[in-house]
C-alpha cells in the first residue's frame, strides 16, 4: 500500500484554524520536503530553521529567487506600486540592511521601550474601562486591535484623530502579505491604501521637516548614516514597515493568547495566581501559538540543510510556529506551561533580521494580557473564534467574551 505523503500546503481546508497537526507530521516524517504549491523547501526542525536564519549564505531579499513565487511577488510589487518597491530592513541584506536597521533601532530598544510602559499601561487601564462597563466584549476590537496602533502612532507622529484611517490602512497592506496566494482584490485594495498613506505620510513630513518634533518620522528625517540621508521612498518604506510589522502581529498575539489561556484553565488560574508569571508566560505563548509562522530567505549558493542538497536561486521557507515545537529543542512541546520560560523560541525570528519591535511586543502583550486577567477575574468564551489573517501571519478575528460584570 503506499501511504499519501504529508505535503505543506497553506491553501489545504482546515489549515488557518489549526496548522499545527501538519506542521506536527512534516517535522516527524519530512523534516525538509520540497512544495510544489510554494516552488520552495519546507523547514519544520528547529535546528534547521536557525541554521538558515542565522547564515549570511541565505539572502532576505525575495525577489532574487528563481522561482515562479518570487516572479509573483516582483510583479505584485510593480503593482502596488513605488513605495513597495523602496527596499526595507526587512528584505535587504548587510551592508544596506545595517544602515536601514541603525536608523531606527534606537527607538526600540529594551531600555527606550521601557519608557513607554507607563504610557502603554494607561492606554490599557483606558480601553479596559470601557470593557467593563459593556460587561461582555471582543477583546480583538477592544484590546489587541486599538492598543498597538496607538502605541505606533503616537511613537511615528501620528495625531490621535488619524488613528482609525490608519488602522484600515495597516490592515489592508498586511493582508498583501498573502501574495499570489491572497484573494481577489486584496491586492487592489492594498494598492489603494499604500498609495492613500503615502500621500498621508508626505503631508506629516512636510510638517515635520519645518517643525521637528519629539517623534520617529522627525528622526528619520534627520538621521544622517555615514554621510547618507535617508531618501524620501525610504522614510515612507520604514514608517510603512513599522506599521505594518508591528500592527496585525501584535494584535494577533494579544487575541491568540487569550485564546490559548482559556483553553488552558489550569494554566491560567497558575498565572492568576502568581502575576509575576506574566513575564515568562508570554515568551511560552509566543512559542506555543506566536501569530508569525513563517519567512522566507533565497539561497545565495548551493549548500545542504538538514541533510538535504539545495540549489542557488532556490527558497527555503521557515515555519518558525513548527520550529517552536520541535520535540529535539523542547520537552513535550506540545505542551503549554506558562513556567517553562522559553527563552530562544523563534516566534521573533533570529539572526540579523531578528524582531526589531520585540521588546515593544512584550511589552505590549505582558500589560495587556496582566491587566486583563488582573481586572477580570471570571473570564469566559462566549463563541468558538474563528482564525482569520495568513498562513504568514494568523490570528483570530474575533474573541467574544464575557467578562463577568
Ligand atoms: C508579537 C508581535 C511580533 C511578532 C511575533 C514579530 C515577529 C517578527 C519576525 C518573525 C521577524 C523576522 C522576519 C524575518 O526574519 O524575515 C520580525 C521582523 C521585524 N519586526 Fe516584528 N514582530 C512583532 C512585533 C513587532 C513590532 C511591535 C514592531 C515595531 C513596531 C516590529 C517590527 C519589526 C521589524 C522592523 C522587523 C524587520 C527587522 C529586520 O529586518 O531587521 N515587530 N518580526
Amino acid at each position: 500500500m503506499v501511504t499519501e505523503q504529508v505535503q505543506f500546503n497553506p491553501l489545504a481546508p482546515g489549515m488557518l484554524a489549526d496548522p499545527y497537526p501538519t506542521y506536527k507530521a512534516l517535522r516527524d516524517s519530512r523534516p525538509v520536503s520540497w512544495s510544489p504549491v510554494m516552488d520552495a523547501w519546507i523547514l519544520t526542525r528547529f535546528a534547521d530553521v536557525d541554521f538558515v536564519l542565522t547564515d549570511p549564505r541565505f539572502s532576505a531579499d525575495r525577489r532574487v529567487a528563481r522561482n515562479r513565487f518570487a516572479e509573483m511577488v516582483r510583479q505584485r510589487q510593480q503593482e502596488l506600486g513605488p513605495f513597495a518597491q523602496a527596499q526595507t530592513m526587512l528584505s535587504s541584506d548587510p551592508p544596506e540592511h545595517t544602515r536601514l536597521r541603525r536608523l531606527v533601532s534606537k527607538a526600540f530598544t529594551p531600555r527606550a521601550v521601557e519608557d513607554l510602559r507607563p504610557r502603554i499601561q494607561a492606554l490599557v487601564d483606558h480601553l479596559l474601562d470601557l470593557v467593563q462597563e459593556q460587561g461582555e466584549t471582543d477583546i480583538v476590537l477592544d484590546l489587541a486591535y486599538p492598543l498597538p496602533v496607538i502605541v505606533i502612532a503616537e511613537m511615528l507622529g501620528v495625531p490621535p484623530a488619524d488613528r482609525d484611517k490608519f488602522k484600515h490602512w495597516s490592515t489592508m497592506v498586511v493582508a498583501t502579505l498573502g501574495g499570489p496566494f491572497a484573494a481577489p482584490g486584496v491586492l487592489e485594495k492594498g494598492r489603494q491604501a499604500i498609495e492613500e498613506l503615502a500621500g498621508y505620510f508626505a503631508g506629516i513630513i512636510q510638517e515635520r521637516r519645518q517643525s521637528p518634533q519629539n517623534d520617529l518620522i522627525s528622526g528619520l528625517i534627520a538621521a544622517e548614516e555615514q554621510g547618507q540621508v535617508l531618501s524620501e521612498e525610504e522614510i515612507f518604506a520604514t514608517a510603512i514597515l513599522l506599521l505594518v510589522a508591528g500592527n496585525e502581529t501584535t494584535t494577533n498575539l494579544i487575541g491568540g493568547s487569550v485564546i490559548t489561556l482559556l483553553n488552558h484553565p489550569e494554566q491560567l488560574q497558575a498565572l492568576r495566581e502568581e502575576p509575576g508569571l506574566i513575564q515568562p508566560a508570554v515568551e511560552e505563548l509566543l512559542r506555543f501559538s506566536g501569530p508569525v509562522h513563517a519567512t522566507g530567505r533565497v539561497l545565495k549558493e548551493d549548500l545542504e540543510v538538514g541533510g538535504q542538497p539545495m540549489e542557488a536561486g532556490q527558497v527555503a521557507f521557515c515555519l518558525l510556529a513548527a520550529a517552536n515545537r520541535d520535540p529535539e529543542k523542547y520537552a513535550d512541546p506540545e505542551r503549554f506551561d506558562v513556567r517553562r520560560n522559553p527563552a530562544d523560541h523563534l516566534a521573533f525570528g533570529d539572526g540579523t533580521h531578528f524582531c526589531l519591535g520585540a521588546p515593544l511586543a512584550r511589552a505590549e502583550a505582558q500589560i495587556a494580557l496582566g491587566t486583563l486577567l488582573r481586572r477580570f477575574p471570571r473570564l469566559a468564551l462566549r463563541a468558538e473564534p474563528e482564525w482569520g489573517g495568513t498562513f504568514i501571519i494568523r490570528g483570530p478575528k474575533q474573541v467574544l467574551l464575557d467578562v463577568g460584570k
